[in-house]
């Protein structure tokens, strides 16, 4: 019996152990939860905010080009091949913060194309340097070659033929050299296309188709040169032989016949007058030979190409170098070719033709277009409004730096953005009471108060003043498929590339 009791009393508090137990458990478990749930928040947000709004993850692509800050975060170009746009006033650290290292970025990462270097050499020997760098350290099945075009230094000049006839594959190849020529040569042809430029045009598209077809042992730019500037009668019934050059020309040719002198002289003197300008014996000799191609994004052959200008000569230079980007640029701009650069130093002291287009058209065919200047008003000046708005929406990463126009400070103001501001207000506030007596007399008092509150309001994140005021090396960067935690607009201080020693300048 006592056994029996004992039994039950131990099953008794057995079972409603278990009881307690289950419902301790569906209490706590929850409870356990949430504290679980919450810490891993915690140590998301921890990671997170360690993560600052400037610092890319590590994911890394073989394309990206990484800016270092002074705080030592990176900013990563994740897709080069949208474009980018550096903006900056002199000396406010465009070629050290962005050239210098997207060089030999672009050198380490197998990229190959063309650097356009307006103060030569500084570039061409950053370029030179990085490759030279790049082949002591590695050995690639297809290694980049160097090669750089300058008239200045000859000893230390390729050559090259830009109207050579395999790159002239069609009419309208023609169209777009001679095109590039005149417009660099006579810039106020830009913008104005009227008779006379139109048929200074074809007339030297005309002289260039002539030369592929009837003399492509001499078809280069020097020969067509001195071509035009003979006797117009020799050269005009000479094209007038060949169907497709007489078609071009065929208005010069009604004024020819015509006799109609002072037409003729306003387009035949208006060219021969501005080719003069290209009749500089340095240019004939670089333009004289061919010592590489240029179809520079070749996989099989691929090579970097350095272009360099003087700024004193630049009248003189630009339409050759323009007419040698162009055709490179042609040739690179198709598909199943291997991943390039163009970066254009002061880019708008060249005129290429359809460039606006060359950052969405060579999106696909891995053109990383790197467009530099020191003011948006430099583009205006060359492209002309509308095209200058196509190039800057097309150059989708875009970095600013100090500048001194009203205008672009406030462009660049207005491309950051605004925030709501909380703003303390204070304020006094009067009120007067009337009391009246009986017989119409009556008394007034005024009570005055302090008021104090608080209000939103939108204000710029960066004044225009403030962009006047920016050190070398800070620049307002507004930066195409970040990650979506990471701010796309931003101010950094970039930290300075110095430039390479220079070794040796043998080609
Ligand atoms: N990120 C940087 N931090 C600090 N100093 C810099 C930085 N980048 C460049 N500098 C310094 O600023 C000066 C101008 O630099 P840089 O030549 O790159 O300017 P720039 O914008 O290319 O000028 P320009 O339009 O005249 O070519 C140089 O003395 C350079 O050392
Ligand atoms: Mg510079």
């Amino acid at each position: 019996m006592l056994l029996l009791s004992l039994f039950f009393y131990f099953q008794l508090f057995f079972f409603a152990g278990l009881a307690l137990a289950l419902i301790n458990f569906s209490i706590v478990f929850p409870f356990l939860m949430r504290l679980l749930g919450k810490g891993c928040r915690l140590i998301r947000k921890g990671l997170s905010k360690s993560n600052s709004s400037l610092t890319e993850p590590a994911k890394e692509n073989p394309f990206v080009f990484r800016f270092e800050t002074t705080d030592d975060k990176w900013v990563s170009v994740q897709n080069p091949f949208r474009g980018t746009l550096v903006v900056g006033g002199a000396g406010s650290g465009k070629t050290e913060t962005y050239a210098n290292a997207i060089i030999r970025q672009a050198v380490d990462k197998n990229y190959c194309g063309i650097v356009y270097d307006f103060k030569y050499p500084a570039l061409t020997n950053e370029l030179q340097a990085a490759i030279e760098a790049a082949k002591i350290n590695t050995v690639k099945k297809n290694e980049v070659k160097f090669f750089t075009i300058n008239f200045e230094d000859l000893k230390n000049s390729n050559r090259v033929n830009p109207l050579h006839p395999r790159y002239i594959k069609s009419i309208s190849h023609a169209e777009e050299y001679a095109t590039a020529i005149v417009n660099n040569l006579i810039p106020e042809s830009i913008q104005r296309t009227d008779f006379w430029v139109r048929s200074s045009i074809a007339l030297l598209q005309a002289a260039i188709w002539y030369f592929r077809e009837e003399r492509s042992e001499n078809c280069d730019l020097p020969h067509i040169v001195r071509f035009l500037q003979s006797d117009p009668k020799e050269f005009l019934e000479l094209m007038r032989q060949h169907p497709i050059c007489q078609n071009l020309i065929s208005s010069i040719l009604t004024a020819y016949d015509r006799k109609a002198d002072n037409q003729l002289a306003g387009t035949i003197g208006t060219l021969q007058l501005a080719l003069n300008k290209i009749c500089a014996p340095e240019i004939s000799y670089v333009l004289s030979g061919n010592d590489f191609d240029l179809n520079l994004n070749n996989p099989e052959a691929p090579a970097f190409l350095a272009l360099g200008n003087t700024p004193g000569l630049m009248d003189t230079f630009s339409p050759v170098l323009s007419l040698i980007t162009t055709v490179a640029l042609k040739m690179m701009n198709e598909e199943g070719k291997q991943h390039s650069l163009v970066l254009l130093d002061e880019a708008p002291t060249l005129y290429i033709p359809k460039l606006e287009t060359l950052p969405a058209t060579g999106r696909s065919r891995k053109i990383a277009v790197v467009f530099m200047c020191q003011d948006i008003s430099q583009i205006n000046d060359k492209y002309g409004n509308t095209k200058k708005e196509t190039i800057i929406s097309n150059l989708a990463n875009q970095f600013y730096g100090r500048v001194s126009n009203l205008q672009t400070a406030e462009y660049i103001s207005k491309l950051v953005g605004r925030k709501d501001v909380r703003m303390e207000n204070f304020g006094i506030s009067s009120t007067t009471s009337h009391s009246y007596g009986r017989r119409n007399s009556g008394t007034a008092s005024t009570n005055e108060s302090l008021s104090h509150g608080y209000n939103w309001q939108e204000r710029p994140v960066l004044k225009p003043q403030a962009i006047f005021g920016f050190k070398q090396g800070q620049f307002a960067s507004l930066i195409a498929e970040r990650e979506d935690h990471l701010s796309p607009v931003f101010v950094a201080n970039y930290k300075r590339i110095p430039p390479f020693k220079k070794q040796s300048t043998v080609l």
